[in-house]
């Protein structure tokens, strides 16, 4: 158990940023130009966002900007409580995902926690934040399937769970039968569960089935963290939202600084859930491209762990006598930004995670794996 240590950044000493982009550091660590051309696998967006009304729609949010935003976003709450079949108490709306997470953790301050890793970072850092101490709970490669006994096991004492649905970077998903029996233990236990399912939308059912929003009439120990900015592409706005029981969302907000969420932001929500032509292009392209990548990269010989997400785990395969640094250092020279597991608990490096992109881009990956791969077969 670790009391409560901000995770070492492993930058600006290291090579390695601790999220996906960040090239620039990278083209400097390996000695390439500034303005080497890069596609950019390592961070995990639809490609095919963000809607193409957006941009028109935002300029004429521009006269908004000069009013603060409503204090309690309720157009923005009733829109994801409808999208949710739950109500705008169940809902509260965050400046991205990230910010969700740290709610999360505020909530349970000064609490022992469990988070199961190889997951997102922010866990652990908002842990840290908030005083919680940690134990991880590793998913064991190259499967990284839960053996919902032994996490039952590791959880005496612990007051809250953190866990990734789908899980972010080996791109597993959790059972729904596995969920509730985890759900129903921990109700017992006294355990709440924290759910983020910043890429739940990209599991490839519709968004409603996939969710676990449903159950939390059932258990009301359970929270779940969104992310709006994964599927429709807009990272640089900061989107998201949590949903739990009305007491949990209320204390949740107490921690929340006011107008959080910014005006434009808030107001979008509405009409991106709205869109269900870009939600059903967006699930067409997944029930596409992510069984034609699995095929392409598992015969390439890699180790491919099955994806529910829009990224594959990868590494190099028995045969191929090649590190997995210098698989990543061959692909940034030859124009690929993956992304590196360093700062992924339990990875150690040995791992690449590579989003799904669009078929022409997806081709080319596979392409510059094959000819780097070719290079060191044994
Ligand atoms: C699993 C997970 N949750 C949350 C986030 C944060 O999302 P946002 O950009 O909405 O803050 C990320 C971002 O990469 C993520 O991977």
């Amino acid at each position: 158990m670790s009391q409560c240590m901000w995770p070492s950044s492993p930058w600006p000493s290291s090579p390695w940023p601790r999220h996906g982009g960040q090239a620039e550091a990278l083209l400097a660590h390996f000695g390439l130009p500034v303005d080497h051309r890069l596609e950019d696998f390592s961070a995990n967006l639809n490609p095919l966002g963000p809607p193409a009304w957006v941009s028109d729609w935002l300029t004429k949010q521009l006269a908004g900007l000069e009013r603060y935003p409503a204090p309690d976003y309720s157009a923005a709450r009733q829109a994801i409580a409808a999208h949710h079949q739950l109500q705008p108490e169940q809902v509260l709306l965050t400046n991205g995902g990230a910010e969700a997470i740290f709610l999360a953790a505020a909530l349970h301050a000064r609490k022992r926690a469990a988070i199961i890793t190889p997951s997102f970072g922010e866990y652990a850092r908002a842990c840290c934040a908030h005083r919680l101490s940690v134990t991880e709970i590793a998913l064991p490669a190259p499967h990284f399937t839960l053996d919902v006994d032994s996490l039952l096991a590791g959880l005496n004492g612990i007051e809250m769970l953190f866990l990734c649905r789908p899980n972010n970077p080996t791109a597993t998903l959790i059972d729904l039968p596995t969920m509730e029996a985890l759900l129903d233990h921990t109700a017992a236990l006294g355990c709440r569960v924290v759910v983020d399912e910043a890429f739940i939308d990209m599991v490839g059912e519709l968004p409603q089935k996939a969710s676990l929003a449903p159950l939390l009439v059932r258990y009301p120990h359970l929270i779940l963290l969104h992310s709006m900015t994964k599927f429709y592409t807009l990272p640089g706005l900061r989107l998201g939202y949590m949903l739990a029981d009305t007491a949990t969302i209320k204390a949740a907000g107490s921690h929340q600084p006011a107008w959080s969420v910014n005006h434009v932001a808030a107001e979008l929500v509405a009409p991106l859930l709205k869109d269900g032509a870009f939600a059903r292009r967006t699930q067409a392209w997944l029930a596409c491209e992510r069984p034609r990548m699995a095929q392409a990269l598992t015969e390439l010989g890699l180790d491919v762990v099955p994806s529910q997400a829009c990224f594959f785990l990868i590494r190099p395969g028995t045969e191929h006598e090649i590190t997995t640094d210098a698989l990543f250092e061959q692909l940034l020279r030859r124009g690929i930004l993956v992304r590196h597991s360093h700062n992924f608990a339990g990875l150690n490096g040995e791992w690449l995670r590579v989003a799904l992109r669009d078929e022409p881009a997806n081709r080319r990956l596979v392409n510059v794996l094959k000819k780097v791969l070719h290079d060191c077969l044994r």
